[in-house]
């Protein structure tokens, strides 16, 4: 077999003799300088490593320049800085990934990281940074009370039950009998807060029991026990299991002649709600909301439940939540009933909710009182709204005008893409009637 000398080979290959006694040496063989010589056949052999170590070289030179090692959490401007964007572009994309943010923290980990791929970047935390931010982000969280949501079919005596807790008489005052609306309310029992949402149980209000199953912990699902269990009851049952909430039955109306408690925990086994002396695990709880019986086992039933659940929230911060109601009000202008989520709300704040944006001029507790701040599970009514806000919108404080109204603008400009794409669609479609 032909022999070749080394520095021939580096020569005919373009290569350093050096590298070449490298991949020699790696491979086995007992070079000793440039002049041994080598078999011929090696030459492939060399080409091929030399070419598979250039591409590695790139590959790794490309990976270190699309990562971004951090050394301390990034807060939103020095990640704008560090990915090259506007910092208002991120405010955006965070509002649209229903991000909460506070300037003065860091951003959480997960939206740092979510940032980055978006913009083909990877990024390496330092040491357990990742872990210490996402603690740091985690502090402050605290218990919150419970939201309940009173569901059930038309006149079974959902608002008389939450009027026999309140101690009031909004029942007695609805137009032709029915609520129409949602309403929010919270309670002190024991020293422990309760936050109730009432919901009508007319069949055309399904988006607003949609909704009221949305926001809530607990459904209490209240059946009269002289009617049975009727369309809207089942309805009612399907919302708190898609929202997968805890559901707590009151059977109403024991006082009637007509009362068959037992007929219903055997109608609503079939769908799922075994009553906990059938072997099941559904509290059911005998009630007559007329004459405030069973009310305080009721009651006893839900803080139970709660706390069960292990309700918590971060208590401080900026707040977010969900628009409950909304109306325009003479006086005050648009106002909007809110459960705060997570954070403070105050007075001062602004905010955006959906495609409207304001601020908050002043804040109302659902008993008319006049409040300076609210916290998680608090049901509020706020004054300041630019526009009335749609119910079931999410609610979020923003901390500067400038983009509460940007990301405002960029929801309208959105919405108005999606209605007028809508329209073309239809546009289509009649030319292709025509045609
Ligand atoms: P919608 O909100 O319209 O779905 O009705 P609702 O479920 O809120 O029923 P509401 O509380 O308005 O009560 C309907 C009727 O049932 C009223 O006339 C109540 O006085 C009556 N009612 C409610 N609870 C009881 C009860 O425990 N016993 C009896 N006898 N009547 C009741
Ligand atoms: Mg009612």
């Amino acid at each position: 077999m032909a022999k070749i000398r080394i520095y021939k080979v580096a020569e005919q290959l373009g290569m350093p003799t050096h590298e070449v006694m490298d991949i020699l040496k790696a491979l086995g063989s007992d070079v000793k300088n440039h002049m041994s010589s080598i078999d011929e056949e090696y030459i492939e052999l060399l080409q091929e490593e030399r070419e598979y170590r250039k591409k590695e070289e790139e590959k790794n030179r490309k990976r270190k320049e699309r990562t971004i090692q951090l050394k301390e959490s990034p807060h939103l401007k020095d990640i704008a800085r560090l990915l090259d964007m506007h910092w208002e572009d991120i405010v955006i994309k965070l509002a649209d990934w229903n991000v909460i943010f506070d300037s003065k923290k860091p951003l959480p980990p997960l939206v740092v990281e979510r940032l980055a791929r978006e913009k083909n970047w990877e990024i390496i935390w330092e040491d357990s940074l990742r872990e210490k931010t996402i603690e740091a982000l985690q502090g402050g969280l605290g218990i919150r009370p419970p939201i309940v949501t009173v569901l059930g079919h038309v006149d079974h005596g959902k608002t008389t039950l939450l009027d026999a807790i309140r101690r009031s008489k909004v029942a007695q005052s609805e137009y032709g009998g029915i609520t129409q609306k949602i309403g929010a309310y919270q309670i002190e029992v024991s020293n422990k807060k309760i936050t109730f949402v009432d919901t009508p149980g007319h069949e055309a209000f399904t988006a607003m029991r949609a909704r009221g199953a949305q926001v809530t912990d607990i459904a209490i699902l209240v059946v009269a026990a002289d009617d049975g269990v009727m369309p809207q009851t089942i309805e009612a049952l399907q919302h708190a299991k898609a929202a997968d909430v805890s559901i707590i039955v009151a059977i109403n109306k024991i006082d009637k002649s007509g009362a068959n408690p037992d007929r219903i925990k055997q109608q609503l086994s079939d769908y799922g709600l075994v009553p906990e002396e059938w072997g099941g695990d559904t509290i059911f709880v005998n009630i007559s909301a007329l004459q405030k019986k069973g009310i305080n086992d009721l009651l006893e039933m839900i803080l139970l439940q709660a706390e069960l659940l292990e309700l918590k929230a971060r208590h401080q911060g900026y707040a977010t939540g969900t628009i409950i109601e909304s109306r325009l009000d003479r006086g005050k202008g648009p106002v909007a009933t809110v459960i705060v989520k997570e954070g403070t709300l105050k007075i001062g704040d602004f905010f955006v909710a959906g495609a409207t944006w304001g601020k908050v001029r002043s804040l109302f507790s659902v008993n008319g009182k006049k409040v300076k701040e609210a916290i998680p599970s608090m049901p509020v009514e706020i004054v300041g709204f630019s526009e009335l806000p749609p119910a079931g919108t999410q609610y979020m404080v923003i901390e500067d005008e400038k983009i509460a109204r940007l990301i405002a603008n960029q929801k309208q400009l959105k919405e108005r893409e999606k209605s007028l794409k809508g329209s073309s669609a239809q546009i289509t479609s009649l030319e292709e009637l025509l045609s």
